[in-house]
C-alpha cells in the first residue's frame, strides 16, 4: 500500500496533471482535496490532449476518481467534464463527497462584481465563483452536495439565502433577480444526473485504506496561492498544502507515505499579486512563448520568470516534501545562461525567508546564481546522466539547496516525455 501526495510548490500550473497521470498507473484512487473548477490540469496522452478542470485526472488512466469534502463543485461544469470525457472514450469513475461545497450561481456573479468593486487592487480570480463559494462554507451559509439530492432541504436553505445574496447584487448595483424556482429546478436537476456518485468518500477512502490500496492525492493551485502560506490576499481561498489533504478528504496524516513536490524549472504565475523573480524582458517572453505559459482555465498569458527557491524552499518546509519532481526543463533549452534566486534582498538585508507582508514582498530583489545554460535536450532521453551535462549541474543545484531529492525530471507534456531518477 502506498498513499503519496502530489502538490504544487509555486503559484499553480507546475504540471501537476501531467505527474498525476503518470503516477496513476499504479493507484487505485486518485484523490481532490481542495479547490473548484479554478485548476486546469492538462494531460498528454500520444496525440490526445484533456483539459480537467475538476474531475480528478487519474480517471485518464482509469482510476477511480474522488472529489473530497475540501472541495467546491460547479455542478454544470463537472456533469459538462464528464460527459466530454465520455463522448471521448473515457468512462469516468467517480466518487463526490457528500460534503463538498457547491458553487451556486449568486457566488460566480459576486466573484466577478467583488473583483470590479477591487478596481486596481483586484485579485485576479478566474471568476469561477470560488472566493465566495468557500466564504460561505466557513460562514455556514453552504449548499452541500447532499443537499442537491434533497429538494426540500434545498428549497429551506435557499429560502434563507437568496433574500441575503439579493441585497448583496443590489449593494454592488447588479441588475440580477435571483429567482428561486429556476435556482431550485436547475440544482435539483444537477442532483438528480450526480446522485449515484455522491457518497460518504472519507469512510471510502478510509476502508481503501485497510484494505492496502494505493491512493494518490492531487493538489490543485499551488502553495504560494495556500489561503495562509501563499500571497496573501493574492491567494486562491483554500489550503493548498499537505495538511489541506487530510482535512479535504477525511484521512489521518499517519497514512501519507511520500509528498511529492511538483517544481517548474522556471516561475509562472497567473493573476495580480508580487512575483518577486518575474522578468519583463526577452527572456520572459521567450519562457511565455516556448512554455506556452497561457492559463489552462481562463486562456489569460501566464507571467514568467527565474527559478525562485525562496519559494520552493518554504513550500518544502510547510508540507514535508520528501521528493521532488522537476517539470519543463526542456523549456529552458537554447538559453545561453539560466539562473536560479536563492535569496533576497530586502532594504539592504540579505533574507531567505518569504516575508507575510505583501508591502515587503513586492520590494524584495531576487539574489542569484548563474549557471550556464544547454543546447537542446533529447526528447527520448530515458536516464538522469544522458541529459546536458549543464541541466544536469543546474538540476544538482537545486537538490542540493532544498535537501530533497529529485525523482522525476520532466522534459515534454507527454507520458514518456518522463526521466525516472
Ligand atoms: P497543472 O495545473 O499544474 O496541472 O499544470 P497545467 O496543465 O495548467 O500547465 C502545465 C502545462 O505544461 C501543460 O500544458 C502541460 O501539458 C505542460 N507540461 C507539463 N510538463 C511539461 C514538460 O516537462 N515540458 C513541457 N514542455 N511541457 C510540459
Ligand atoms: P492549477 O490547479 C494558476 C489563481 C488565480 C488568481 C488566484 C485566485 O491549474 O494550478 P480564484 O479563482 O482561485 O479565487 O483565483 O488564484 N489561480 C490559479 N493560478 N493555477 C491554478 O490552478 C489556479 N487557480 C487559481 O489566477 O490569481
Ligand atoms: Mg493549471
Amino acid at each position: 500500500m502506498t498513499i503519496n501526495l502530489v502538490l504544487g510548490t509555486q503559484w499553480g500550473d507546475e504540471g501537476k496533471g501531467k505527474i498525476v497521470d503518470y503516477y496513476s498507473a499504479d493507484v487505485d484512487y486518485v484523490v481532490r482535496f481542495q479547490g473548484g473548477n479554478n485548476a486546469g490540469h492538462t494531460i498528454k496522452v500520444g496525440d490526445e490532449v484533456y483539459k480537467l478542470h475538476i474531475t480528478p485526472s487519474g480517471v485518464i488512466q482509469g482510476r477511480i476518481g474522488v472529489i473530497g469534502n475540501g472541495c467546491v463543485i460547479d455542478p454544470e461544469v463537472l456533469i459538462h467534464e464528464l460527459n466530454d470525457l465520455t463522448k471521448r472514450g473515457i468512462k469516468p469513475q467517480l466518487l463526490i463527497s457528500d460534503r463538498a461545497n457547491i458553487i451556486m450561481p449568486y457566488h460566480k456573479i459576486l466573484d466577478g462584481a467583488e473583483e470590479q468593486f477591487l478596481g486596481e487592487k483586484k485579485i485576479g480570480t478566474t471568476k469561477r465563483g470560488i472566493g465566495p463559494c468557500y466564504s460561505d462554507k466557513i460562514s455556514r451559509n453552504g449548499i452541500r452536495t447532499i443537499d442537491l439530492i434533497d429538494p426540500d432541504t434545498l428549497e429551506k436553505k435557499l429560502d434563507v439565502i437568496l433574500p441575503i445574496k439579493q441585497k448583496i447584487l443590489d449593494a454592488y448595483e447588479i441588475n440580477n433577480k435571483l429567482d428561486k424556482k429556476e435556482i431550485l429546478k436547475a440544482y435539483t436537476d444537477f442532483g438528480k444526473q450526480l446522485k449515484s456518485y455522491i457518497t460518504f468518500t472519507h469512510i471510502e477512502l478510509n476502508k481503501a485504506i485497510q484494505k492496502g490500496k494505493n491512493i494518490l492525492f492531487e493538489g490543485a493551485q499551488g502553495t504560494m496561492l495556500d489561503v495562509d502560506y501563499g500571497t496573501y490576499p493574492y491567494t486562491t481561498s483554500s489550503h493548498t498544502i499537505a495538511g489541506g489533504a487530510c482535512i479535504g478528504a477525511g484521512i489521518g496524516p499517519k497514512h501519507i507515505d511520500d509528498i511529492i513536490g511538483i517544481v517548474k524549472a522556471y516561475t509562472t504565475r497567473v493573476g495580480e499579486g508580487p512575483m518577486p523573480t518575474e522578468l519583463f524582458d526577452r527572456t520572459g517572453k521567450h519562457l511565455a512563448e516556448i512554455g506556452h505559459e497561457f492559463g489552462t482555465t481562463t486562456s489569460r498569458p501566464r507571467r514568467c520568470g527565474w527559478l525562485d527557491l525562496v519559494v520552493v524552499r518554504q513550500s518544502c518546509m510547510i508540507s514535508g516534501i520528501t521528493k521532488l519532481a522537476i517539470t519543463k526543463l526542456d523549456v529552458l533549452d537554447g538559453l545561453k545562461d539560466v539562473k536560479i534566486c536563492t535569496s533576497y534582498m530586502l532594504n539592504d538585508k540579505k533574507i531567505d525567508y518569504f516575508p507575510a507582508d505583501i508591502k515587503k514582498v513586492e520590494k524584495c530583489k531576487p539574489i542569484y546564481q548563474e549557471f550556464n545554460g544547454w543546447d537542446k535536450i533529447n526528447k527520448n532521453t530515458l536516464k538522469f546522466s544522458d541529459l546536458p551535462k549543464n541541466a544536469q549541474k543546474y538540476l544538482k543545484f537545486i537538490e542540493k539547496k532544498l535537501k530533497v531529492p529529485i525523482t522525476i525530471v520532466s522534459i515534454g507534456p507527454g507520458r514518456n516525455e518522463t526521466i525516472n531518477v
